[in-house]
């Protein structure tokens, strides 16, 4: 690989899954504009992030990273952020109560708008189109217009992941995620079962720990009113990370300022491709999926290349196996990563492994699979003397359908009522805070 780092240094080399525009003076333009707009982040908030995930991969902090699969222009809807702001900050409760340790949370949020594909046309009763990319590139209708790459989608998505943090950052320095605050932590509608009865149990207990230390400071602790919340997306669409990326004044270095921590995909994370070349050179802390075909001295190819000073925090490997091979496949990687003295932040993803496809052709997961892996993965960890530093979910804070299991008994016949996803299945509400208190259970377990 060639030393020489410079933001278009990656177009020299194979770019899987990048878009054929089919006006290059278009996407120029459009290119332009988005780099003279201001960042979404700042470097100091990536800088920070950098030290809190560190400290994630020494066992000191614990990461939950959770959203859409996809976001789409049409959920930059307050009440559906909303809902997604406050199903991660209850899942983080949870798992500060089981875990004793600060969580850092990342949503997949303001911003996940690109989808890797397996196909580059999609074909329909004979007529072929483009595929559906994600909304940063076209639109999911099947007709030519609304599948027509278009450049301008790029500053649409910009400006909706931009309006997404603004609305986030204002309910967070507003109070939204203050435990003083009652309304924000009900389970409205859940009605009263096993999880929703211990989830009420933890924030009666997290109440009457804040009321003693309210009374202890003779005022509201305020600190709780102001929780750090982080953006991550897939940098799949080069032009586009490129053109969000720049120097900032009183640094030494570039930034991707589109995203907080952006994380290479499965299918783009080859050592001599293009992805792994542009994010090489880029100062955030940044993920890479690392799934089951992952070989050790492949592995370890890659860390040098990512992190060639070895920084904590700059790399978070997120693990996504699958429920029947994580117990075969990390050992080997973890083994090679401690002895080659390489620090990294392991995570587990225990979604992308674990897809299966319904006899009648429907996306979904297993909620038993999930937590297989996730609590598979703890195992590994522990026998290794390594740490499993976080999780990683697909999950929405409404009340869809698409993942099967948990204690709300979804069964592949339940699926047609409520899936929305035009991509992977999302655990629901419920789902996602059952999965929470069962981490947390795992984590209390650890707990030294
Ligand atoms: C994703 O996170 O939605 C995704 C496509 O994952 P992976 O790259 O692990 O397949
Ligand atoms: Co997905």
């Amino acid at each position: 690989m060639s030393t020489e780092w410079t933001p278009s240094s990656w177009k020299s080399k194979p770019a899987k899954q990048q878009v054929d525009y089919d006006d290059p003076a278009e996407l120029a333009d459009a290119l332009v504009r988005l780099s003279r707009l201001p960042p979404i982040v700042t470097s100091w908030e990536v800088e920070k992030l950098k030290k809190q995930l560190a400290e994630a991969g020494r066992g000191e902090r614990f990461l939950l990273q959770g959203g859409d699969c996809s976001e789409r222009f049409a959920d930059c809807r307050s009440d559906l952020i909303d809902a997604k702001l406050k199903v991660l900050l209850m899942m983080s409760a949870v798992l500060v109560y089981g875990s004793g340790k600060p969580v850092i949370r990342i949503g997949r949020i303001a911003g996940q708008y690109a989808k890797p594909r397996s196909e580059p046309t999609e074909t329909i009763d004979g007529v072929s189109l483009p595929v559906y990319r994600g909304d940063l590139v076209n639109r999911v209708e099947f007709n030519a217009a609304a599948r027509r790459p278009n450049p301008n989608n790029l500053i649409e998505a910009y400006s909706r992941s931009a309006m997404t943090i603004n609305f986030i950052r204002s309910l967070l320095t507003g109070g939204f995620a203050d435990i003083h605050h009652p309304e924000v932590w009900d389970l409205s509608g859940l009605g009263s079962n096993a999880q929703t009865d211990e989830y009420h149990a933890l924030v009666s207990q997290m109440r009457a720990s804040v009321r003693f230390l309210d009374a202890t400071l003779g005022r509201p602790l305020e600190d709780l009113a102001t929780t750090e919340f982080y953006t991550s997306h897939e940098g799949l669409h080069l032009d586009y990370e490129q053109a969000c990326s720049e120097r900032p004044p009183l640094r030494t270095g570039w930034y991707d300022l589109s995203t907080h921590l952006p994380w290479i995909g499965e299918r783009t994370r080859d050592i001599d491709g293009a992805h792994v070349e542009f994010f090489r050179g880029i100062r955030n802390p940044i993920g890479v999926k690392v799934g089951p075909t992952m070989d050790p001295a492949e592995l370890i190819e890659l860390i040098r290349v990512l992190n060639p000073e070895n920084e904590p925090g700059r790399l978070t490997l997120i693990v996504r196996m699958g429920a029947k091979k994580v117990a075969d496949k990390l050992p080997a990687l973890i083994d090679r990563v401690q002895r080659e003295g390489r620090v990294v932040t392991w995570v587990s993803d225990p979604m992308h492994g674990n897809t299966y496809k319904t006899v009648s052709g429907t996306k979904t997961r297993h909620f038993d699979d999930i937590l297989g892996e996730v609590t598979q993965s703890f195992a590994v960890h522990a026998d290794a003397g390594s740490v499993l530093g976080g999780v990683h979910f697909e999950m929405t804070g409404q009340n869809v359908t698409e993942v099967v299991g948990g204690s709300c008994g979804l069964t592949e016949a339940d699926l047609a009522t409520a899936y929305e996803s035009d991509v992977d299945p999302r655990m629901n509400y419920a789902q996602s805070l059952e999965l929470a208190f069962l981490v947390a259970r795992e984590l209390g377990k650890r707990r030294r």
